[in-house]
């Protein structure tokens, strides 16, 4: 953690079995001499780093964590905001981006979770203050094409893989960083803004691989 605070100013730190965005910590070195942490709503400093690893050491315990670059998400109304990209397979058994939705964070929240007090929105609304249309039209269809490829990269590992869920930073210089790939991906998100038809189309392909239902034994 050390190092890659030297190296990045901010990490995250996370729950290896984390959901909802619970548990995970955002941390920053201002100097030498300023460390903070924050879990929740509240923010923790510290003069020295030694002092903040006293204070984690009791807040992680035993748990596993993994440590991750801090991405500066780009904001919205002062809130930061990140991209929930999700792929399926269609019923031509080909990889395709079916959705692409905003996350806005609470605003005292180090994370943009729904289940966290995150706000669901349109990407586009979310980009409007930082791109013009045809920056964006270049962007989405970059998201698109990355949900796509890592798609098709995790099939080569899980072969049984029908959808996916990406949760994607993206920095002030429009790029796009992978924070992790959820394998069920909530799908009812999807219905609560935006066009119908998109809900419809990610729930037709849901039913097809069937997602909702009982997988059968083989015998
Ligand atoms: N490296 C990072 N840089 C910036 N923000 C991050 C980073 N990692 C996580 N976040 C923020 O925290 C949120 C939650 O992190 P993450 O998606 O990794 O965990 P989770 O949603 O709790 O886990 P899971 O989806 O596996 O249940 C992200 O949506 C994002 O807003
Ligand atoms: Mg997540």
């Amino acid at each position: 953690m050390k190092n890659m605070l030297n190296e990045h100013g901010m990490v995250y730190i996370k729950p290896d079995q984390g959901t909802f965005g619970t548990g995970v910590i955002r941390s920053s070195k201002l100097s030498d001499s300023e460390f903070s942490y924050q879990l929740g709503t509240k923010k923790h400093t510290f003069s020295t780093f030694e002092g903040m690893a006293v204070s984690l050491s009791h807040v992680i315990g035993k748990r596993k964590y993994l440590i991750q670059r801090g991405i500066h998400l780009l904001e919205y109304h002062k809130r930061r905001f990140d991209i929930r990209v999700m792929v399926q397979k269609n019923p031509k058994n080909q990889w395709e981006t079916t959705g692409i939705i905003g996350r806005l964070s609470h605003p005292e929240k180090i994370v943009t979770n729904y289940h966290s007090g995150g706000t669901l929105m349109s990407v586009g609304t979310l980009m409007s203050p930082h791109t013009t249309g045809s920056q964006y039209a270049e962007f989405q269809l970059g998201l698109k094409l990355l949900g796509t490829e890592i798609a098709k990269q995790l099939q080569g590992s899980y072969p049984g893989l029908k959808e996916i869920g990406i949760d994607i930073a993206v920095d002030r210089r429009l790029k796009p960083w992978v924070l992790e790939v959820n394998t069920l991906p909530d799908p009812y998100i999807f219905r609560k803004i935006g066009d119908s038809a998109v809900f419809r189309k990610i729930h037709r392909y849901c039913v097809h691989y069937g997602r909702f239902t009982r997988k059968k034994k083989r015998s």
